[in-house]
C-alpha cells in the first residue's frame, strides 16, 4: 500500500522537441497514464508528470534546419504537437515541464553549484565518440562498423561524431560500488528483470566519470560558475523529475512542501534505450546530493516497424492521430496495453488493431452493453429491475468478479497491463456466456418468469457497473459513459475502485439508458 503522507509519483521521460511525436512516444505516456489513473481510481493521491526536453544539439540542429531559433522551434512544437497529443490519447497528467522554463533552469543551476561545492564536479578533458541522436557519449564497444568502415550508433544507424573538449565532469566512477549495493538490496528498483541484469552487468564493468558540460554550442543551461559552458543535455533533463516538484526549495515554501509530498518518484517509466541514464547516472546524481532514490525505473520495449525501432528519423513514425481518428482514444489505449507485453518489444499492425477492436471491444464489450440496455428498455421500461433469489449461475459470476478484480489489481500495479486487461476480459467473456446460457429473451416470453428475468438483467447490469470501474484507467471516456448509462450515478455511487467487487451496488428502479454505440463498427483503412 502506498504511504498516505506521500503522493504516488510517476513520470514519463521528457520528449525531445526535435520532431513531432509518433506512437512510440504515445506508448510511454499511455502506460504512465493507465498506471496513474489506476492508482487514482483506488483513491490514492497521485502526481503524474510529463514534459519536453528542449536543450542540446539535436534540438538545436532541427531548429536551424527549419530556420527558427531553438526557443521558437521548441515553442512551436510544444504548442502544435506535444501538448495536443496528450489530448489525442486522453492523458490526465498533473503537470507538464519544459526544460526551458525558469523553474527548471534555476533549480538545475542551484543543484549543480551544490554538487560542485561538495567536490562532485571537477574539470577535465574529453575526447571520444558522441551520438547526437542519443545525445550520448559512447563507448567504443557500443558502436557498430558499416561497410565503409564508419563507426555507427546502433540505435540511430548514423555515424557518431568525435567530441574533443575541455569541460566539467561529474565523478560518476565514485558511485559504482554504491549503485551495485543499492540494486543488490533493491532488485525491484529496475524492472523488468532483463533490464535489471543489463544494468548490473554494466555497473560491474565499472563506470567512468561523465562529461556534464559542452562548450562548442550554447543552446543549454549556462554552467553557473563558467559561462563558456552549457550543461550537458542529459544532466539537465534528468533533473526535471525533481525540479518539477520543487527540488532544493526551502522546506517551508510551496515548492519545498511539494517536494516533501512527492519525492522520491515511485516510478520512472522509460523506454529501454534510455535505461542506463535513468538507472545509473540519475541515481548517482541523487546519491551525490544525498537525496532519496526513486522506487523503480521500468524499461519498456520498443514499437517495431520491419523489426526496427519505429522512428521519425527513419521515416517509420506513425502518428497517434492516424490511429485515434480510426478507432478513438479508448481503443488506442486498450490496444497498446493489451497487445504488447509491457517490457518487451512489439510490432504494430493495422490488421491486428482492427481485429482486436472488432472482436474484443465492438463485439465483446460494446455489444454486451447495448444488448443489456436494450433488454431493460424493452422488458422493464428502461428501469433497472430488482433481483430476487440468486441461482448458482448468478453467484458464480459474483465470485468471478471478486477474483478478477483482485487479479487485475495485482497485475496492473506490477506493470502487467496485458495480464490485468485479460483478467477483466475473462469476466466480460463470462458475462457474455451467461447471457447466452440464461436466454433472457426466452425467459421473457412467460410473465410468470418476471422475477427471474429481473434477476438476470440485474446481474448483467451490476456486472457492467463493475466493468466500467475496472476498465476506467484503460478506457476513461467510454467507461465514464457506461458508468452513467448503467445507472451508477443515479444510484449515488462513487466512481472508485475500492469495493468494486461488492455485489449489488446499483439501486433497483434507476434508469438504464441506451448509449451511443461505444465502439462503432469501423471502415477498414486503405492501408490494409
Ligand atoms: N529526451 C530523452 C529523455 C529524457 S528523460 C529525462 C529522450 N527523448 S525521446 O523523445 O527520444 O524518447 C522519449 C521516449 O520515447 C523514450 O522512452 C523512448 O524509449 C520512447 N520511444 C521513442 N521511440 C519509441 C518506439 N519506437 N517504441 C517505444 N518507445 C519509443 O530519449
Amino acid at each position: 500500500m502506498t504511504d498516505p503522507a506521500k503522493a504516488f509519483y510517476l513520470t514519463t521521460p521528457i520528449y525531445y522537441v526535435n520532431d513531432a511525436p509518433h506512437i512510440g512516444h504515445a506508448y510511454t505516456t499511455v502506460a504512465g497514464d493507465v498506471m496513474t489513473r489506476w492508482h487514482r481510481m483506488a483513491g490514492e493521491d497521485v502526481w503524474f508528470l510529463t514534459g519536453t526536453d528542449e536543450h542540446g544539439q539535436k534540438v538545436l540542429r532541427s531548429a536551424e534546419a527549419n530556420g527558427l531559433s531553438p526557443q521558437e522551434w521548441a515553442d512551436k512544437l510544444v504548442a502544435d504537437a506535444w501538448i495536443p497529443v496528450l489530448e489525442t490519447i486522453d492523458a490526465a497528467n498533473d503537470d507538464f515541464i519544459r526544460t526551458t522554463q525558469p523553474r527548471h533552469m534555476e533549480r538545475v543551476q542551484r543543484f549543480l553549484t551544490q554538487l560542485k561545492d561538495q567536490g562532485f564536479i571537477v574539470e577535465g578533458a574529453y575526447e571520444g565518440p558522441y551520438c547526437v541522436g542519443c545525445e550520448e557519449f559512447k563507448l567504443a564497444g557500443d558502436l557498430i562498423t558499416n561497410d565503409a568502415g564508419e563507426q555507427l550508433c546502433p540505435i540511430h544507424s548514423k555515424p557518431v561524431e568525435t567530441v574533443s573538449e575541455t569541460n566539467w565532469f561529474f565523478v560518476l566512477s565514485q558511485f559504482t560500488d554504491k549503485l551495485i549495493a543499492h540494486y543488490e538490496a533493491n532488485p525491484q528498483a529496475i524492472r523488468p528483470e532483463s533490464a535489471y541484469n543489463e544494468v548490473m552487468s554494466f555497473l560491474r564493468s565499472g563506470l567512468q566519470d561523465l562529461s556534464i558540460s559542452r562548450s562548442t554550442f550554447d543552446w543549454g543551461i549556462e554552467v553557473p560558475w563558467d559561462p563558456s559552458q552549457v550543461v550537458y543535455v542529459w544532466f539537465d533533463a534528468l533533473l526535471n523529475y525533481a525540479t518539477a516538484v520543487g527540488l532544493g526549495d526551502d522546506p517551508s515554501s510551496e515548492g519545498g512542501k511539494k517536494f516533501a509530498h512527492t519525492w522520491p518518484a515511485d516510478v520512472h517509466v522509460v523506454g529501454k534505450d534510455i535505461l542506463r541514464f535513468h538507472a545509473v547516472i540519475w541515481p548517482a546524481m541523487l546519491m551525490a546530493a544525498n537525496l532519496p532514490l526513486p522506487g523503480c525505473v521500468f524499461a519498456h520495449g520498443w514499437l517495431l516497424v520491419g523489426g526496427e525501432k519505429m522512428s521519425k528519423s527513419k521515416l517509420t513514425g506513425i502518428s497517434a492521430d492516424s490511429i485515434v481518428n480510426l478507432v478513438g482514444s479508448d481503443a488506442f489505449r486498450y490496444y497498446f496495453m493489451r497487445a504488447i507485453i509491457f517490457g518487451q518489444d512489439g510490432s504494430f499492425s493495422w490488421e491486428d488493431l482492427v481485429a482486436r477492436y472488432t472482436s474484443e471491444l465492438a463485439n465483446g464489450l460494446g455489444n454486451l452493453a447495448s444488448r443489456s440496455q436494450a433488454m431493460v428498455g424493452k422488458y422493464f421500461d428502461g428501469l433497472l429491475p430488482a433481483p430476487s433469489e440468486y441461482t448458482a449461475a448468478d453467484l458464480s459470476l459474483q465470485e468471478l468478479l471478486a477474483s478478477v478484480s483482485a487479479i487485475a489489481d495485482e497485475k496492473i500495479r506490477n506493470f502487467d497491463f496485458q495480464g490485468g486487461i485479460l483478467a477483466v476480459k475473462d469476466f466480460i467473456d463470462a458475462v457474455n456466456l451467461y447471457v447466452t446460457e440464461q436466454e433472457p429473451w426466452v425467459v421473457a416470453k412467460d410473465e410468470a418468469n418476471t422475477e427471474r428475468l429481473g434477476t438476470i438483467l440485474y446481474t448483467i447490469c451490476d456486472s457492467l457497473r463493475a466493468i466500467s470501474v475496472l476498465y476506467a484507467a484503460i478506457m476513461p471516456k467510454a467507461m465514464g459513459q457506461l458508468w452513467e448509462h448503467i445507472g451508477a450515478v443515479e444510484s449515488g455511487l462513487t466512481y472508485t475502485m475500492s469495493g468494486v467487487a461488492t455485489w449489488g451496488q446499483l439501486k433497483p428502479g434507476v434508469a438504464i439508458t441506451k448509449s451511443e454505440s461505444m465502439f462503432p463498427r469501423i471502415e477498414e483503412p486503405e492501408s490494409i
